[in-house]
């Protein structure tokens, strides 16, 4: 049995993935590491202690924590690391960057120092989770392939940036064996509801007008969350030391066009609901460096991995959609007073 840490578990890409690692992985034991922030939330994870028994442990621990981290490093004799904890939101990184500082570089480096002192081998692996945010952006041609400089242009993309370089650096100072997933925008079950998918569908739902940036032409590119995370164990069983892999679905969506999309979809998994009235766009003022357009070439990954999404944005979304529909109970637990508060300083003014 190999035992792996996974950190930001309760979150929503990590919780998806703990969630499909314990089912596709019988050798696999996972320690589940969260600090709960708003974003994390124990429910994501519920039921794994029952189904999985011995195989599966939460732990809340904060990686800025240097000892917490190098404790359970002694506990328990990982045979690798799969790191997604970070602070994830973008408009976040504007109002306060030193939190992102903290968690996304100092935390990183807290647990490569636990990486570097306690694994027992230099099998041992070091997955580090990063996104096509720190390439910076893109004019309407091309796509970032693993050549193209960063350049980040958000507190948050430039942490992200800055913990890919110290995990770099692991790698080439103390041969620590470390691999880099660079991913698109994710979207599936279990998203924070500030995150433009969910954060549409609530609003709608609420019979609210759906904010949209600037003019909307911004360009994302688009995974559905269990493609995402099968690239990510592809990188930790196949990938090479010291490597990039940028993973994606070629799935390039204007941010209009996306809304407009979901506006769709919802009149008609809403039909039959009392009440429901088509939402209206509202655009609003630019996020300050709002990058143009994102779109990663996962060539490499292909090649090298044998990475292949397999679920299409049109089916992805359908789930998604339904999900958010029918776990209303779920986003609604979460949208704290925390929550409001923050939304109210985001949106108030635009
Ligand atoms: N969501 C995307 O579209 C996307 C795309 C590419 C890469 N990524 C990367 O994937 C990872 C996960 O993103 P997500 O969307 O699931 O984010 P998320 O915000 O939903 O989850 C992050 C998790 O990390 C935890 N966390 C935050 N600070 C912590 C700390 N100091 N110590 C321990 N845990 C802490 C939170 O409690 C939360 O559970 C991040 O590293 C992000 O940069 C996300």
């Amino acid at each position: 049995m190999k035992n792996i840490l996974v950190t930001g578990a309760a979150g929503f890409i990590g919780s998806n993935f703990v969630r499909r690692a314990l089912k596709l992985k019988s050798d696999w034991r996972i320690v589940a590491l969260d600090a709960l922030t708003y974003a994390g939330n124990l429910e994501n994870l519920k039921g794994l202690k029952e189904s999985y028994k011995e195989r599966y442990a939460f732990v809340k621990i904060d990686i800025r924590d240097k000892n917490g981290v190098f404790n359970l490093f002694k506990q328990e004799d990982f045979d690798g690391v799969i790191h997604f904890a970070a602070e994830s939101h973008v408009d976040r990184s504007i109002l306060g960057p030193l939190q992102f500082v903290e968690t996304n570089v100092l935390g990183t480096v807290n647990l490569l120092e636990g990486a570097r002192k306690f694994f027992k081998n230099e099998e041992c692996r070091f997955l580090h989770i990063s996104t096509d945010e720190v390439y910076g952006a893109l004019g309407d041609k091309g796509a970032f392939t693993e050549e193209t400089k960063i350049d980040p242009s958000s507190p948050y993309s430039a942490s992200k940036a800055a913990s890919d370089l110290f995990v770099l650096s692991y790698f080439k100072t103390y041969r620590l064996n470390c691999v880099i997933t660079r991913c698109c925008n994710n979207y599936g079950p279990y998203q924070f509801p500030e995150k433009l998918i969910p954060f549409m569908i609530k609003r709608a739902i609420d019979g609210e007008p759906l904010p949209v940036y600037g003019d909307g032409r911004n360009v994302r590119d688009w995974i559905f969350v269990d493609d995402h995370n099968d690239g990510t164990i592809l990188a930790f069983e196949k990938g090479n030391k010291g490597e990039i892999y940028n993973l994606g679905a070629r799935c390039e969506k204007r941010n209009i066009d996306l809304v407009k999309l979901l506006i769709e979809k919802l009149k008609v998994f809403l039909k039959d609901r009392k009440g429901f009235k088509e939402p209206e766009i509202a655009f609003v003022k630019d996020r300050p460096g709002h990058d143009f357009r994102y779109a990663m070439d996962p060539s490499k990954a292909e090649r090298e991995l044998g990475f292949k999404p397999k679920v299409s944005f049109e089916e992805g979304i359908d789930l998604t959609v339904k999900w958010y529909i029918e776990n209303e109970g779920w986003w609604r637990r979460i949208i704290s007073g925390e929550y409001l508060e923050y939304i109210e300083k985001q949106y108030a003014k635009r």
